[in-house]
């Protein structure tokens, strides 16, 4: 349970640091899995690339819809060559596995619900959590990909704004391999700009001018594999491309609260054969 003075600082800044929360074990067998799921991806028949950089109006790739209720693996922009061949090993060249690991895989499943998350979603204000996606990021040693600045919100909007992430270090992130960088408290700002789905194609329209924050207020936030980091859905973060040796994998989950709207032009939703749930194992 958070302490008084945690929640402040939460209300404040918009994220709280929570070193520890997360056991070695329980750090090694999501890394272990996430290795068996690509292991088992089948590469040439899916070059689906993940990337912040390109938010124009595009028709999105099945297999980015598709994982909404699924379990897919997305290349790095950078792995693949001109020709399409890969440019090093299938291990080394994955961005991230999305977005329905949480209700499909056990070993995910354990690791993303239970009492101890439960309990942080209430002491955050999520009363009734629906846990909607779950990402595991690879930030690969030396084209991890750039995350440009952004706000959660974007991608999950209701009414009133109550998406929350959580965020899992399941290798030490430090400044050099690509760690998270906050605006601290800029969860007070407005919603810039949204990803909305119309069809079978996304893009991303502006909503708010204020400008993204700069470096001279970014404020970087190193985290020791086990750390977990909540953060509110309306604050900036960034997260600078990895040109380190060093991977930092992460394990990232974002909750709603039942009782906002969610709106229909968000692109991940639920048929009913999958319903969105909450922490409760
Ligand atoms: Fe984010």
């Amino acid at each position: 349970m958070l302490s008084p003075a945690q929640q402040l600082r939460y209300q404040a800044d918009g994220y709280l640091v929570l070193p520890g929360f997360k056991t070695g074990d329980a750090v090694a067998a999501l890394r272990r899995r996430a290795l068996e799921i690509v292991d088992a991806f089948d590469a040439d028949s899916h070059r689906a690339i993940f990337s912040t950089n390109d938010q124009a109006r595009r028709a999105a790739s099945a297999d980015f819809l598709a994982s909404a209720e699924g379990v897919q693996c997305f290349f790095e922009e950078e792995a693949i060559d001109d020709a399409g061949q890969l440019r090093q090993a299938k291990a080394l060249s994955i961005n991230k596995i999305g977005h329905a690991m949480h209700d499909l895989d056990p070993v995910f499943a354990a690791f993303s619900r239970g009492p101890a998350l439960a309990e942080l979603a209430a002491d955050v204000g999520l009363v009734q959590p629906l846990l909607w996606q779950s990402m595991y990021i690879f930030k690969q040693p030396g084209i991890g990909g750039e995350v440009t600045w952004h706000q959660d919100a974007s991608f999950f909007d209701t009414t009133p704004s109550t998406v929350t992430g959580f965020w899992f270090a399941l290798e030490d992130a430090t400044v050099d391999n690509g760690c998270l960088w906050m605006q601290a408290g800029g969860h007070r700002g407005p919603l810039r700009e949204r990803f909305v789905r119309e069809g079978d194609a996304v893009r991303m329209q502006p909503l708010d001018a204020t400008p993204w924050p700069d470096m001279s207020t970014a404020v970087p936030v190193p985290a020791e594999a086990g750390t977990l980091v909540v953060f509110h859905g309306l604050l900036p973060h960034w997260s600078a491309p990895n040109r380190s040796a060093r991977s930092r994998h992460a394990y990232t989950l974002h909750a709603t609260d039942g009782r906002a709207a969610y709106a229909a032009h968000n692109w991940l939703q639920r048929r009913a054969g999958l319903p969105v749930r909450g922490f409760e194992d």
